[in-house]
Formats: structure tokens, C-alpha cells, sequence
């Protein structure tokens, strides 16, 4: 592949990422150490290591939920360390979508009204386009038949395939997944794997899935392993 064609498929590239918490303060303590990292177009990798090591700091600055104190995070080619507020909360909304481990959906709302949630924050009111595309993700995740019940009486993998219908809402090309199944169980987990697999490979959007889940974890793509805030092994 040549340069040009390389930079056109990577979603997300991060040189040098290092970050610290409570800068100036005598606990100040840099968590991670500097890492690189290219994820392409459609891959589906896995992101391991022990309990403390970084992970959800790595994602959350991925998600731009959080700045690093220093490098570069590229998101199709965008450099997001130059960004102000306004234009990182533009590129959030597009660009990535989160599934975190508790699904954080809003329990009163029905599955439909959670994943219209992420359109609605961004068209500001609800319209006819809006439900026909949730009830399409719907859909897709297995839930035609639930969508308007109310997510809290869901079981866990259903309320997680919601969460995920609902970080599809914005066709992001990236999904960041901390511990989606951290909370269900063996056949639960089988299927939201299964899933998300699926849609990775349909529609080419690229996961970043942090797991502790072995099994997994070698399903998946790649693995990169990270260990007191560096990478280890990037497979
Ligand atoms: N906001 C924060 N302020 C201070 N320390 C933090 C903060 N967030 C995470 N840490 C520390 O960073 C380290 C890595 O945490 P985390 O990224 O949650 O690890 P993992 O997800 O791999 O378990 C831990 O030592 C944690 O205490
Ligand atoms: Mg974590």
C-alpha cells in the first residue's frame, strides 16, 4: 500500500500520548508513559493488561473525554491536540461511539428514546428520520420486538445491545468498548461478542475493545497489551 492510501484508512493514530494527573500538585503521577498506537479502518482489536495500568485513561482520552498532557492524537487524520472545546465536543459526537461496561442508559426512557439520545443531542429535537434509524439499529442488535419497552426492564445483554445500537446511532468509523461485557455472563458475553463482531465486519467500523476476557481477546484482530501506562505488546 502506498503512504497516501495507508493515511485514508487509518482511523485513529497516537504518537507519544503521555498523561499525568494532578499536575502541580506534590501527587502528581504520570499514568501513561508515552504510547503509539495505529488502529485502521475496520479492525477489531482487543486492549488488555492488569487492573490500573491505563486502560481507561487510554480510552478516554481516544473518546476525548480527557486531554493528554502530551503527544498527538490523530482521528482521520485530524489532529485533536489543537481543537478547542467547541470542535472536540463536535468530533466526540461523530466520530466515536462508547459502550462502557455499566450501559448507562436512562432506565425511565424506552430502548427506542435511548438510542434516538446521541441524534437528539445533536439535532436538538426529535424527528420522524431519527426514530426510523433506531428502529433500524434496533434491529440490528436483536431488540425489534423491545423497542419500546423501558430499558430498565431489560436483562443486562439486552440493555448492552442497546448500548450498543445506541453507540451506533451516529455512524462513528470508531467504537470504544470498556469491558462490555464485564458485567454479563458466559452466554451473554458469547452474544454481544458475536455481535459487535458483525457489525464491525458489515459495516467496517473499527473496534477498540478493552477486556479482560482471554478467550476473547484472541478472537479478536489484534491485541495490544498495556502495562503500567506502556505498551507491552502490540500484536
Ligand atoms: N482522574 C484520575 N485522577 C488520578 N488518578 C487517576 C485518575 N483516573 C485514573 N487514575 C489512576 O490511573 C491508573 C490507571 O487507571 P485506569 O486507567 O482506570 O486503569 P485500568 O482501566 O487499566 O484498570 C490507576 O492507578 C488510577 O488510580
Ligand atoms: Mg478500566
Amino acid at each position: 500500500m502506498d503512504e497516501v492510501a495507508e493515511v485514508a484508512d487509518e482511523v485513529l493514530r497516537l504518537t507519544g500520548i503521555r498523561k499525568s494527573f494532578g499536575i502541580g500538585t506534590p501527587t502528581e503521577t504520570e499514568i501513561l508513559h508515552g504510547i503509539d498506537l495505529v488502529l485502521q479502518k475496520g479492525e477489531f482489536v482487543a486492549l488488555i493488561g492488569p487492573s490500573g495500568s491505563g486502560k481507561s485513561t487510554l480510552l478516554n482520552l481516544i473518546g476525548l473525554l480527557d486531554r493528554p498532557t502530551s503527544g498527538r492524537l490523530c482521528i482521520e487524520g485530524t489532529d485533536t491536540t489543537t481543537l478547542d472545546e467547541a470542535q472536540l465536543t463536535r468530533l466526540r459526537g461523530h466520530r466515536v461511539g462508547f459502550v462502557f461496561q455499566s450501559h448507562y442508559l436512562i432506565s425511565a426512557f424506552t430502548a427506542l428514546e435511548n438510542v434516538m439520545m446521541p441524534m437528539l443531542l445533536d439535532r436538538g429535537r426529535p424527528d420522524a428520520a431519527m426514530r426510523t434509524v433506531a428502529r433500524d439499529l434496533l434491529a440490528r442488535v436483536g431488540l425489534a420486538d423491545r423497542a419500546d419497552y423501558p430499558a430498565s426492564n431489560m436483562s443486562g445483554g439486552q440493555q448492552q445491545r442497546v448500548a450498543i445500537a445506541r453507540a451506533l446511532a451516529m455512524s462513528p468509523p470508531l467504537i470504544l468498548a470498556d469491558e462490555p461485557t464485564g458485567n454479563l455472563d458466559t452466554k451473554a458475553t458469547e452474544g454481544i461478542f458475536a455481535l459487535m463482531r458483525e457489525i464491525a465486519a458489515a459495516s467496517g467500523t473499527t473496534f477498540l475493545l478493552v477486556t479482560h476476557n482471554l478467550g476473547l481477546a484472541h478472537q479478536c484482530d489484534r491485541i495490544i497489551e498495556l502495562v503500567d501506562g506502556q505498551v507491552v505488546t502490540a500484536g
